[in-house]
């Protein structure tokens, strides 16, 4: 079955950005100039995907009025002659048909994606979790919906991760079947060291059959007391194959602070306006930094 609709959890306080996130939804954080939920949505609308739903929460109405038209912006900057930048903020509207739909209470992402179910019916989905920033976003995605699509079910991307790590993300146990694809056998979320069946890090991009539903309304809370999508997709690899895609390329955390300026420098020296001048800066910067700083 053509998969059609995308899945963006967008409901999250944000804690880890407080205070910030108090008044601006994590969400709206820029990467370079867009937010970073823009990377998720351009992703959606390059790989096809006519309509996107986006989990949101009370206090994020910015995240609409970021996708919805601006004439009188739009008017101002075609009367001034910039009409590249006219064209690029209309552009945002048509990216792709999005709604929305509110988590009325934060008890995690499990939770979050049930209030989709009405809206996606019985089809599979994408399912994004924006803080994640795929170099290689499109071709990763692209990649997953085949999978998908030759088995029928669901596919998540994984990543090996340092065994350090393993506490901070949801771990697979899983059995190779070709190269980068894995069945998945058991999942256990943000598991300790000791505890994690693996180091294969799930990451945020899922591929999801509708049975995510059926198995999500079965999970009690889990981790930190939250209905965590890790439990159920625990309980839906019991009923029907799931896979997992070793994904190529990098895999950047815009969701923390250490993450979020990685992810930010990282796009700035790859791109092609800000790269060579800010890496001049960069370069310039750690020689001065480096520096001892009182002479003997
Ligand atoms: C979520 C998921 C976790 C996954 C991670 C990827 O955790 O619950 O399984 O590994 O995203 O970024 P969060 O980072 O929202 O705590």
């Amino acid at each position: 079955m053509k998969i059609k609709k995308a899945v963006i959890a967008a409901a999250g306080w944000g804690t880890r950005f407080l205070p910030i996130t108090k008044s601006l939804p994590k969400e709206m954080l820029p990467l370079l100039n867009k937010p970073l939920i823009q990377y998720s949505v351009e992703e959606a609308a390059a790989c096809g995907l006519e309509l996107v739903v986006i989990i949101t929460s009370s206090g994020k109405r910015e995240i609409e009025d970021y996708f919805d038209r601006r004439f009188e912006l739009e008017n101002i900057l075609s009367q001034k002659g910039e009409h590249r930048l006219a064209r690029e903020v209309r552009c945002l509207c048509d990216l792709t048909d999005i709604c929305y739909i509110r988590q009325k209470e934060q008890m995690g992402l499990g939770h979050a994606l049930l209030t989709a179910k009405n809206i996606i019916g019985n089809e599979p989905f994408t399912l994004f979790l924006p803080d994640d920033i795929f170099e290689y976003g499109e071709t990763v995605l692209r990649r997953m919906l085949d999978i998908s699509e030759k088995h029928n079910s669901s596919v998540i991307a994984v990543k090996p991760v340092p065994e350090t790590e393993v506490s901070r993300y949801g771990i697979v146990a899983a059995r190779r079947l070709e190269d980068r694809i894995y069945e998945v056998k058991d999942l256990v979320e943000k598991p300790s060291p000791g505890e994690a069946p693996s180091n294969l890090a799930i990451m945020g991009r899922y591929v999801l059959t509708p049975a995510i539903f059926e198995a999500l309304e079965k999970v009690t809370p889990g981790k930190n007391g939250e209905i965590q999508l890790t439990d159920g997709l625990n309980g839906l690899a019991r009923r029907e194959p799931v896979y997992a895609y070793e994904f190529i390329g990098e895999r950047y955390d815009a969701g923390t602070l250490p993450g979020w300026l990685e992810t930010t420098v990282t796009l700035a020296l790859r791109n092609p306006e800000l790269g060579p001048r800010f890496r001049n800066y960069l370069t310039a910067l750690l020689q001065r930094t480096g520096e001892p700083t009182s002479r003997s």
